[in-house]
C-alpha cells in the first residue's frame, strides 16, 4: 500500500512537528484540531522553524515553501476520509483519544492504519474502541519531532504485521530510528524517563535542591543535554502528570505516585514551555 496523504490529528506541538517532517518527506499532509486558530498556530510554528533552518543556510527558501504547500489544514475530522495513514497526536487524555479514534474508524476507509502518537496510554485499548483493532499502532515520536531520531512502534495485542510493517517503513521514510516496544503502560521510552522526571520534581518538591542545582547535577553529573526540569517544561508537564497517572493505575504501584507539586502546576496552569510558565519562566 503506497501511502500519499497523511492525516494527523492535533496542531500542537507534537502534532505540528510530525507534520512537518511527513511534508518534508514528500507526503501531502491533512493536520486537524479543533479550532482554526489552533491549526493556524500549528502551522506558524512549522513556517518558524522552517524559516530559521533557512537563515542557518540547511534549507533553501524554494524547499520551505514546498514543505508549506503540502500541508492542508482542517477542523473536521470528515476530512480525515482522504488520508492513506493517520497518526493522532491530540492532547495525552485517554476518553478524548478514544473519542477520536471512534469517529476516526467511521470517517476513514477500512484499510487506512490509525496510529496513535500516546506517550503512554495502551495501544490495546485504543484500537478497542475501533472496528479494526489489526490496523491500530503506537507511533511515538520524540520532542522536538523535527531533530529527534528515535520513533518507538508500539504493537497493540491485536495489532498485524502489515500494519507493523507499514509504520515502520513511514518512520524510515521520515528519516527517523524505529525501535520496537511492547505494549504496557509508557512503553520504553516513558517508562524510564517519566519516573525519572517525577523525582527530579521530588527532590524540589521536598528541598533537596534548587530546580537550578537539580538540573545542574543530571546534565554536568550524568550528561544529559537538558536537565529534567527544563525537559518537563519542554514536553509540558500537563503531558508528564498524565503519563505518570497512566502509569499509576496501569501498574497499581506506588512507586509511580505523582509529585503532587507536580499536580499543583498543572492545576495552576503552569504547563512549562507552552503557557509560558513551568518550573522555569518563559514569558519573554
Ligand atoms: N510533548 C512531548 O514531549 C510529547 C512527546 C511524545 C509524545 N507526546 C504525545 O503527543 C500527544 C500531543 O502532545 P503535545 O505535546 O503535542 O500536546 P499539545 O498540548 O501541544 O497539543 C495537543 C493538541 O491537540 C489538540 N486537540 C485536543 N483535542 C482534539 C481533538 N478532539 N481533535 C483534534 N485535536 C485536538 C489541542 O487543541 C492541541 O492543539 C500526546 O498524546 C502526548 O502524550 C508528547
Amino acid at each position: 500500500m503506497t501511502i500519499q496523504t497523511l492525516g494527523v490529528i492535533g496542531a500542537g506541538q507534537m502534532g505540528s512537528g510530525i507534520a512537518q517532517v511527513a511534508a518534508a518527506s514528500g507526503l501531502t499532509v491533512v493536520m486537524n484540531d479543533i479550532k482554526p486558530e489552533l491549526v493556524q498556530r500549528g502551522l506558524a510554528s512549522i513556517d518558524k522553524i522552517l524559516a530559521r533552518n533557512v537563515e542557518k543556510g540547511k534549507l533553501g527558501a524554494e524547499e520551505k515553501a514546498a514543505v508549506l504547500k503540502k500541508i492542508q489544514t482542517s477542523v473536521d475530522l470528515k476530512d480525515m476520509a482522504a488520508a492513506d495513514f493517520v497518526v493522532e497526536a491530540a492532547t495525552e487524555n485517554e476518553p478524548l483519544k478514544c473519542q477520536i479514534f471512534r469517529s476516526l474508524d467511521e470517517f476513514c476507509r477500512p484499510h487506512v492504519v490509525l496510529a496513535t502518537n500516546t506517550s503512554s496510554i495502551p495501544i490495546g485499548r485504543i484500537a478497542a474502541q475501533t472496528g479494526r483493532p489489526e490496523k491500530v499502532i503506537g507511533m511515538h515520536f520524540m520532542n522536538p519531532v523535527p531533530l529527534m531520531k528515535l520513533v518507538e512502534v508500539i504493537r497493540g495485542i491485536a495489532t498485524s504485521d502489515e500494519t507493523f510493517k507499514l509504520t515502520w517503513d513511514l518512520a524510515l521514510k521520515f528519516d527517523k530510528t524505529p525501535a520496537e516496544s511492547n505494549d504496557y503502560p509508557g512503553f520504553i521510552a516513558n517508562r524510564i524517563l517519566m519516573p525519572m522526571i517525577n523525582e527530579a520534581v521530588y527532590c524540589l518538591f521536598h528541598g533537596v535542591g534548587t530546580r537550578e542545582d537539580i538540573d545542574t547535577v543530571m546534565k554536568l553529573g550524568m550528561n544529559h543535554p537538558m536537565g529534567p526540569l527544563a525537559l518537563a517544561d519542554l514536553i509540558g508537564l500537563d503531558t508528564c502528570l498524565a503519563i505518570m497517572e497512566t502509569l499509576y493505575e496501569g501498574f497499581c504501584d506506588s512507586k509511580y505516585r505523582p509529585c503532587p507539586l507536580l499536580r499543583k502546576y498543572v492545576e495552576a496552569g503552569w504547563l512549562g514551555r507552552k503557557s509560558g510558565k513551568g518550573f522555569y519562566d518563559y514569558a519573554k
